[in-house]
């Protein structure tokens, strides 16, 4: 009993680090909760606006703004209320890094590592 019990211990200690050892730069992973009303990778295909490709000091302060405003009626009001400004500043990094609107080339590029945090 106690050794099955111990051994689904052991299990659940490793899942979480071996996700943590899988997952990608913080700043897109915490920017992938935006995707859905901003579009992905910061290129919205709705009329909300794009993201990508707006200075991380712009996109920072906007944030900030939204975070400790009143407002609360708002739907992004709520949503930077969600993080810290720790990882605001990441989302903010990373949507710089971006390219926004214009057709570029091949904005997609992504999928490489780069260690840039
Ligand atoms: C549930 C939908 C939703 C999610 C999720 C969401 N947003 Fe928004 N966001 C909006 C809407 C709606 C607006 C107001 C849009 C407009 O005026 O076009 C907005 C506006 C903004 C603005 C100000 C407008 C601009 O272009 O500068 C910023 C910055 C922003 N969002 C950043 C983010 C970031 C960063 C995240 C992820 C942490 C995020 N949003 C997640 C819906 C969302």
């Amino acid at each position: 009993m106690t050794s099955l019990r111990s051994c689904f211990f052991l299990a659940s200690l490793a899942l979480p680090l071996s996700t943590a050892l899988a997952a990608p730069p913080a700043g897109r992973l915490l920017a992938a909760q935006c995707a859905q009303c901003h579009g992905t990778g910061g290129q919205s295909a709705s009329g909300i606006d794009s993201l990508a490709g707006e200075s991380a000091s712009e996109l920072y302060s906007e944030m900030l703004e939204m975070k400790y405003s009143q407002d609360t009626g708002d739907i992004m009001h709520r949503q930077a209320r969600g993080y810290t400004e720790e990882q605001i500043r990441l989302i903010a990094n990373y949507y710089a890094t971006l390219n926004g609107g214009g057709s570029g080339d091949g904005g997609s590029g992504g999928g490489s590592k780069s260690g840039d945090d």
